[in-house]
């Protein structure tokens, strides 16, 4: 018997060494209250799996704080283990050498085969695996207080015209017609979203991907900030400076009747317990059905020394493809799996609606990636971008010298 108990022990201290739990510092901004949910979960399956997640996360929608303290860290010699990155900056830092490449686990779980391969390749540097997809978000949404339109005796708008009748209406009615966080990257966020749906998907590829001169300074362009001006003229005087999730709240708290975001806004209605359908409902951004604008979560692994961290990495990238934690995480961010052939069961209307909307604007060469939110365009490009934006959505520019000043703009950091 003594033995036995011996040999169990034994076999048990064993299992612990080949398991080399390592301690992964993980940098993210989910930091709102739906965010953190998700992201709980995959600090829970991490941690089941033997090792330790040390968190370091930076509150800041968009990663705009988050990426200001990771250069800092990375130039001062001290990486984290893991960090969120997202689109072409993540080429930027490989090609500064300081990735893990992740090819070998790709090979192993197959994921040219488990990713779409547009998707794939924002993962990829020179060929190589240098990033894990985490899910896909779709930007161009708006957030719906059914009641205060019920109330206020207005139609839910599917143009910028019928916007523009809904929201007067909603504003006699003694509402806030559009809950807005006076952020930049909020800002950027409805631009685009308008610019997506004056000027179409090829104009919106033309102008903020390839980013065309004579698209960027065009009277369409000028239209969208016409637009965005009459979208600013529907918001309250307290927007400046308000973050995203406390302007989803206010159209769950029946203060404003609608919010343009992306699906990450769906986490904070449901974790606030409101029902789909009946508290609030989404649709797509006016003009802009059919079409999807993309915004992927990723994460990069930095290089290491210890195999045990180098390990860990890995068994985090891993888990992050398992079907099991795309089911877990999208579920509760208001994403939906990256991977193929997650089952849909528990995915509610919004979702399959985003995943429909996923696979045939696939097809129709209507899935861009987002500007605002890095998948686009470099990272200083799309900051000076953001820049005209913001000026423009602040001061009392025109929109024609808006137009003008993003040629400049882009110019300057070409
Ligand atoms: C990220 C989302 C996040 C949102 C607000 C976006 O750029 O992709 O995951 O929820 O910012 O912080």
């Amino acid at each position: 018997m003594r033995t036995f108990k011996k040999m169990t022990l034994a076999m048990s201290l064993l299992g612990a060494l080949s398991l080399s739990a390592a301690e992964v510092e993980v940098l993210h901004w989910w930091t709102s209250g739906g965010e953190a949910e998700s992201v709980g979960k995959l600090k829970n399956l991490l941690e089941k799996s033997g090792h330790t997640w040390k968190d370091f996360s930076v509150a800041g929608g968009n990663g705009v704080n988050a990426m200001t303290v990771l250069k800092s860290r990375v130039v001062s010699g001290n990486p984290p283990t893991a960090a969120q990155i997202k689109g072409p900056s993540i080429q930027e830092w490989a090609e500064l050498g300081v990735l893990s490449n992740l090819t070998a686990l790709a090979k192993k779980d197959n994921w040219d085969k488990k990713l779409p391969k547009q998707f794939a390749d924002h993962m990829k540097y020179k060929g190589k695996y240098v990033a894990v997809p985490v899910n896909v978000h779709k930007i161009n949404w708006m957030w719906v207080n059914p009641s205060i339109f019920k109330k206020a005796g207005a139609s839910i708008p599917t143009t910028w015209k019928e916007f523009e009748i809904a929201a007067k209406k909603i504003k006699k009615a003694g509402f806030i017609p559009v809950a807005a966080g006076g952020q930049p990257w909020q800002e950027a966020t409805v631009f685009e979203t308008i610019v997506l749906g004056i000027g179409g998907p090829d104009f919106y590829r033309k102008a903020l991907v390839e980013l065309d001169y004579k698209s960027l300074n065009s009277p369409t362009m000028i239209k969208a900030f016409d637009t965005l001006r009459m979208v600013k003229s529907y918001t309250d005087k307290n927007a400046p400076g308000r973050d995203w999730n406390l302007a989803t709240a206010m159209v769950y708290k029946g203060e404003a009747a609608m919010q343009f975001m992306g699906d990450w806004a769906k986490g904070e209605f449901k974790i606030a317990g409101k029902k789909v359908g009946i508290d609030y409902i989404a649709i797509d951004a006016p003009q802009t059905s059919g079409s999807y604008l993309y915004n992927i979560d990723s994460f990069v692994m930095f290089k290491q020394k210890d195999t045990d961290k180098k390990q860990a990495q890995e068994k985090l990238a891993e888990l992050i493809v398992s079907d099991n934690f795309q089911v877990l995480f999208n579920t509760r961010k208001g994403s939906v799996p990256v991977t193929l052939g997650v089952s849909r069961e528990k995915f509610d209307d919004i979702a399959l609606r985003s995943m429909d909307t996923l696979n045939s604007a696939a097809y129709t060469k209507q899935l861009l990636p987002s500007m605002a939110h890095q998948m686009a365009i470099t990272d200083a490009i799309k900051g000076a971008v953001v820049d005209v934006i913001t000026n423009f959505y602040n001061t009392k520019m025109s929109s024609a010298d808006a137009a003008k000043a993003l040629v400049s703009a882009v110019k300057s950091e070409m």
